[in-house]
């Protein structure tokens, strides 16, 4: 993708690898509009990138989409990326028959970017060119049993992505899926950002910044995150999730305090 000379919304840009992107894009030039619920994290993301616009936007709200994409296009008419970053991530238990996260995780992470994306793309395709870039995981390609939802909603959106580069192949829409491995955000909470099994958030976002440079890149798919996108393809599938269930398995117990 052209990462120069372009307008950027980024939708949970205010933290973790939203940011990371939305500042790098910002340093490289680009009109950066960042979005999310939380003003205060929109002001400090905006306050230490000076030229950098933010707007709030609730996007597991489906009234709340169609009047922020009216007003992006409105006020940034030159919008040619669209980035579906923001995301939710919790542990849920199948036996406690509460709905709640589950209902809320499809909302934002797989609702939230159809929906967005949707009442964006008459502009973008009305643009000589542009992209969708889909912020996936790796968990896409190998769920984590204690947050199956999230990892489903990020199959999900996997899938999504591709039907909708092939629906727009004839456009000036370029569509690209970036599927992060384990990285230092809170997504999780705190303990994810200081965990050193974790990928350091900086040098996520500069592998990232780098594949998703070249040209005509489909997938960002960095090393840490390759044995869980082509887990299947190898043959590998049943022992990555054996080690990601037991990783998942000492991440609830320690949520729990156990
Ligand atoms: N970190 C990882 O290990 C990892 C791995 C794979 C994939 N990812 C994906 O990377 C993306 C970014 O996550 P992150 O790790 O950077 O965590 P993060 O710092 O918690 O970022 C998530 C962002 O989404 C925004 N958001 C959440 N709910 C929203 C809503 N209803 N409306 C608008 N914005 C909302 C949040 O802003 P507000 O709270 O202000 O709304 C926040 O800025 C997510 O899609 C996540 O699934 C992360």
């Amino acid at each position: 993708m052209e990462v120069r000379g372009r307008t950027v919304l980024i939708t949970g840009g205010g933290s973790g690898i939203g940011r990371g992107l939305a500042e790098a894009l910002h340093g490289l030039g680009n009109d950066v509009v960042i979005a999310g619920r939380s003003r205060v994290k929109l002001d400090e993301t905006i306050g230490a990138n000076p030229g950098m616009e933010a707007m709030t936007v609730d996007i597991q709200d489906a009234a709340d989409i169609v009047r922020f994409a009216a007003e992006a296009v409105e006020r940034f008419p030159t919008l040619d990326v669209l980035v579906n970053n923001a995301g939710i991530m919790q542990i849920e238990d199948m036996l406690d028959h509460d709905l709640g996260v589950a209902e809320a995780t499809v909302a934002t992470n797989l609702l939230g970017p159809i929906r967005l994306t949707a009442a964006l793309l008459p502009h973008l395709v009305s643009r000589p060119r542009a992209a969708v870039v889909n912020v996936t995981s790796g968990l896409a390609f190998v769920p984590l049993a204690v947050s199956p939802t999230y990892s489903a909603t990020k199959a999900a959106l996997h899938s999504y992505t591709i039907s909708l580069r092939e629906q727009l192949r004839d456009t000036g829409v370029e569509v690209i899926e970036i599927a992060p491995p384990y990285v230092q955000t809170r997504l999780t909470g705190e303990h994810q950002a200081v965990d050193p099994r974790a990928m350091p958030l900086e040098d996520y976002v500069a592998d990232t910044m780098e594949i998703l440079a070249r040209d005509g890149a489909r997938e960002v798919v960095i090393e840490r995150v390759a044995r869980q996108r082509y887990a299947e393809a190898r043959g590998e599938f049943d022992e990555v999730l054996a080690q990601l269930s037991a990783m998942g398995r000492e991440r609830s117990a320690a949520n729990r305090g156990g």
